[in-house]
């Protein structure tokens, strides 16, 4: 666990990031609602989303390097994503990254500035190694992990689907 203090806020060339609050439930929802994004288990309603919130902070609370983040765009002011760092389930004990961009902002090379910044975030206080979960056939995933520095380690089963595991040291 990091004992440094994390910054409210990170930011790049086209975002700022900040820690979802639970009054953002109805913008979380938007990426975590659609079905075209969370293809693997979409919520149902806003009050679904927002107890994946509650669950998803309680997961990263206490530790710096962990946290699910907004990414807003600055130039418009729109929640264009998602992007976290939480413990792993593989291996048992690592902390993973993930991107989910709402549909409507994807395709511009978001997910790759923000998981950027946030993989630089965790190394600064005190992360020593990631891994990304990643589905083989998720193309732009997969780029963004090789983005990223990542290196593929392993195969493992997710919800009965062989995945890949993506590492690097920080
Ligand atoms: C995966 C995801 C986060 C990527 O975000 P994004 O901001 O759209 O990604 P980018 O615009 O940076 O594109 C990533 C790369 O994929 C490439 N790419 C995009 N579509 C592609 C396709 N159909 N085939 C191959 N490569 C593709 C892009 O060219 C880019 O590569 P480059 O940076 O080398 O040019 C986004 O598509 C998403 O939210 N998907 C749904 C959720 C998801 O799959 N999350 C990951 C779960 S493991």
């Amino acid at each position: 666990m990091s004992t440094r203090t994390a910054p409210a806020a990170l930011a790049t060339a086209r975002l700022d990031l900040h820690r979802w609050t639970p009054d953002e439930a109805p913008d979380f929802h938007a990426i975590w609602g659609d079905p075209r994004v969370i293809w693997w288990g979409a919520s149902a309603s806003v009050e679904q989303s927002r107890a994946t919130l509650e669950r998803v902070r309680g997961r990263c609370a206490g530790d710096d390097a962990l946290g699910w983040w907004a990414m807003r765009d600055r130039a418009s002011g729109a929640i264009v994503g998602n992007v976290c760092t939480q413990p792993a389930p593989d291996p048992p004990g690592g902390v993973e990254i993930g991107w989910h961009l709402a549909h409507a902002h994807q395709g511009r090379g978001y997910a790759r500035e923000g998981a950027t910044a946030l993989m630089q975030h965790a190394a600064k206080v005190g992360l020593r190694h990631l891994v990304a979960t990643v589905i083989p056939l998720n193309y732009p995933s997969v780029a963004v992990a090789r983005h990223l520095g990542m290196d593929a380690v392993a195969v493992v089963d997710r919800l009965a689907v062989a995945h890949v595991v993506f590492a690097r040291e920080l």
